[in-house]
């Protein structure tokens, strides 16, 4: 009997070996042995650190004849996009309504956006989404918008808050007093943050202080935004080895997830279903901080209609909603295949993302560093922060095949709890679900743009305040944290800043 037991748990092992033999290791409760290759969170993609870090390097391991194209489509995501028409055919089309002129001005040298501290200056690296709540009967109606959409967008201000447009009564806003100058279209809304301050203590009576944003509206250009609106702040995440995302395998997602806690941990990660458009179909969602976008196309191609006003063949509707005609009628940048940004330097600016390239990690061998990692497992920080991953096999971009890699994410829903709440679901992802933040290059974004803000609305000014607002499923790695000494709770954020 005994026996029969061991050969079938033998073949049970390896059969999850077989099935997830790449991360397995990595989901215990105590840390494994130390390895060189996690000073290289990109795998072979790599760059080195330097004086003044920098993620919007090419993969170290890029083919020099691809590094051309790599500085095209850093050109097109970081030259402002002009009003149409314009001589300057090939960078026209701006607008009507949109957030920033370039990619790059809100990930900003692809780090993080900024957020304002105080209500002054409206935002400007940062979103703000927004829908309308799904009623029961609302889903026969709207069964296909929220199939490709995975939101009803409001009717009138759609889904996200473009607070720019190309009016030039908006653009001499800044010589004028806001709301004095009447627009032939209006920038959507002016978002101005008010902070909630409230002071956290530790046992040892150790105090931070932790702030929550309020939004506040002012000069809505189309009317009132309706009781029934649900908003999401989200500051620009930093989009280093996104390539490398895009290439786990799902199956790897997939084997990660635990959506009814079967193992009895509290965690119970939750692949997100989303629209495909390239390939009409439904599919495991990745990027977006509630991994509510399928590819890294889909959310280039989005981000450029949406944030830019710049419509391409994967998002090919202004940014204007029905209800907004004159928005509609303002000339556009068209080609003649009816999008303002033909496929070639879509492409380009998708591979630029593709390919920038992770930093390496700094002090891995501090004593204090290798202490955090010790605890970073024993509190189960890993557990959702999923360590290594090894991406698929890719032909068309070899460099980033088969790469061990360390972005610290599942890249899985969790539900962190009230208080991280946006009450704003996304396809499959509830209100209080968000993807695991990948921690990869942490520790480096205030000296690559100077700014440091942490969380999806730029809440956390620190490590610490970003684990505290922790709740949810990560209570119970949060109330261990808070438990310890402070020389243990500076270990762990060491180890975090050293990724
Ligand atoms: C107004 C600021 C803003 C602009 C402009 C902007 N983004 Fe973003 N970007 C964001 C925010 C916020 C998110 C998170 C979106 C979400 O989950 O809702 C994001 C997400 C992303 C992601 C996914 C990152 C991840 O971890 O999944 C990529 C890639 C990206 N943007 C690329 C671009 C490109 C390329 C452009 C230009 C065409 C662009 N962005 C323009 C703010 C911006
Ligand atoms: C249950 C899953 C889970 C556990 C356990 C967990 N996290 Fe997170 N973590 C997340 C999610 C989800 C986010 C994104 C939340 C958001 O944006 O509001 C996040 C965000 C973060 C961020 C902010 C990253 C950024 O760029 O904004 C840090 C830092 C972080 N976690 C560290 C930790 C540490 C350290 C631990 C262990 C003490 C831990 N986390 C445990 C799920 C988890």
């Amino acid at each position: 009997m005994k026996v029969v037991l061991l050969i079938a748990s033998i073949i049970f092992l390896s059969a999850c070996d077989q099935k997830n033999k790449y991360t397995v290791s990595y989901i215990e409760r105590s840390a494994p042995k130390f390895i060189a290759a996690e000073n290289n969170p990109g795998g072979q993609t790599t760059v080195a650190n330097q004086t003044q870090p920098s993620f919007q390097l090419p993969a170290a391991n890029l083919a020099d004849e691809l590094k051309p194209n790599f500085h095209a489509g850093k050109a097109l995501a970081n030259q402002p996009w002009v009003k149409a028409p314009t001589v300057t055919f090939a960078r026209d089309g701006l607008g009507p309504v949109y957030n920033a002129r370039t990619c790059l001005m809100c990930h900003i040298k692809g780090g993080k956006g900024f957020i304002p501290n105080n209500n002054e200056t409206p935002v400007r690296g940062t979103l703000v989404r927004l829908s309308k709540v799904l009623e029961q009967q609302d889903l026969s109606v709207h069964s296909e918008l929220i199939k490709q959409a995975g939101v009803i967008p409001h009717p009138m201000y759609g889904d996200q808050i473009q607070g720019q447009s190309v009016s030039l009564a908006h653009q001499l806003r800044h010589s004028q007093k806001p709301g004095t100058i009447k627009h032939d279209v209006p920038p959507e809304a002016y978002v101005h943050i008010n902070w909630i301050e409230k002071t956290f203590t530790y046992p040892d009576q150790h105090q931070v202080s932790l702030r929550k944003p309020e939004l506040d509206f002012k000069y809505l250009g189309y009317g009132p935004l309706g009781d029934d609106t649900q908003f999401s702040l989200r500051v620009a995440p930093t989009i280093h080895g996104m390539g490398l995302l895009g290439l786990i395998a799902e199956q790897d997602l997939i084997a990660l997830a635990d959506a009814k806690d079967k193992n009895n941990d509290g965690i119970s990660g939750r692949v997100n279903q989303v629209w495909d458009v390239e390939k009409q179909a439904t599919v495991v969602g990745r990027f977006g901080l509630k991994s509510n976008k399928p590819s890294l196309a889909m959310i280039v191609g989005g981000a450029f209609t949406n944030d830019v006003g710049i419509t391409n063949s994967l998002a090919p509707k202004q940014p204007c909603t029905e209800l907004q005609t004159a928005c509609l009628k303002i000339p556009n940048g068209n080609d003649k295949q009816g999008v303002e940004l033909p496929d070639n330097l879509l492409e380009l600016v998708i591979n630029f993302n593709r390919d920038l390239a992770p930093v390496q990690r700094r002090n891995s061998q501090d004593v204090s560093v290798l202490a955090g990692r010790e605890l970073f497992y024993q509190v189960g920080c890993n557990q959702c922060h999923n360590p290594r991953f090894v991406t698929q096999k890719s032909d068309t971009a070899p460099h980033l095949s088969e790469q061990v890699i360390w972005p610290y994410s599942d890249l899985l829903l969790h539900d962190m709890g009230p208080e991280l709440a946006d009450g704003r679901p996304d396809y499959l992802a509830t209100g209080s679900e968000w993807r695991t933040a990948p921690l990869w290059g942490i520790g480096l974004l205030h000296k690559v743009n100077g700014s440091k803000v942490f969380l999806h609305d730029g809440r956390a000014r620190s490590i610490e305040e970003a684990i505290l607002w922790h709740g949810g499923e990560a209570n119970q790695a949060k109330a261990q944290f808070i438990q310890f000494e402070k020389l243990d709770r500076d270990d762990l954020i060491n180890f975090v800043n050293s990724l």
